[in-house]
């Protein structure tokens, strides 16, 4: 079973019993809601989806401790090289194998946060489970292909609004993904992007097939 573990706001941990470990978009250190401390994690890779601080986070920080390596697009990878940091650079609509399985990055429609970039999703294979993250984004039609693509297991998306799809534009998402279970975040960590989760929960089981997670910052949940 793998297991996917909160932190708040964008921030995701996924493992299995002696297997290696993804982490996404580590915003530990200055994120209100986050229940862990970067010095904490022990990981082999972090995927980072764009480079604004509420994703890139401490994923530096992390990556210098641990020897992970960072998997995220060319501007970002390159910078963290720069650093003296592993990373393997993708771009948008490109896959990758990895011991794990594989990643593909994915149109994202939002701000790259580093010059030159642009922000991206991530299709994840994890030991054969399909786990697509959107990052940050606004709704797009073509995520319809995204769920055409690849038999979805789980979707992870944005719900709180002002930054990025609201929770309304999140439950048509989940209706072109097709996702056997939808999981929001983004929402709550601010005034700014309040969001009721259960209200969403409530809205894509009424009008899709997917069932909604929903976990509290800390909250694990196996699958
Ligand atoms: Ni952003
Ligand atoms: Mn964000």
């Amino acid at each position: 079973m793998a297991e996917l573990t909160f932190f708040g706001h964008a921030s995701f941990l996924l493992k299995e019993e002696g297997k290696e470990i993804l982490l996404f978009d580590p915003f530990l250190t200055d994120n209100p809601s986050t229940t862990v401390k970067p010095e904490d994690l022990k990981v082999d890779y972090i995927l980072i989806s764009h480079g604004h601080a509420d994703h890139l986070g401490d994923a530096y920080k992390i990556a210098g401790n641990t020897d992970a390596l960072i998997i995220s697009t060319a501007e970002i990878a390159r910078q963290a090289q720069g650093e003296g940091l592993n990373a393997h650079a993708q771009h948008l609509g490109g896959r990758h194998a990895y011991p794990f399985g594989s990643v593909k990055l994915t149109l994202a429609f939002h701000g790259s946060g580093i010059a030159g970039g642009h922000a991206c999703g991530f299709v994840v294979d994890y030991y054969g489970k399909k786990i697509y993250f959107a990052g940050d984004t606004a709704l797009f039609g073509d995520m319809k292909l995204i769920g055409e693509l690849d038999a979805l297991d789980l979707a992870l998306l944005p719900i709180g609004d002002n930054f990025t799809m609201g929770l309304d534009d999140a439950v048509m998402a989940s209706s072109f993904l097709g996702a056997k279970e939808v999981l929001p975040y983004h929402y709550n960590t601010w005034p700014l992007i309040e969001a009721d989760p259960e209200e969403f929960k409530q809205k894509v089981e009424q009008k899709t097939k997917s069932q909604v997670i929903i976990l509290e910052p800390g909250q694990s949940y196996k699958f």
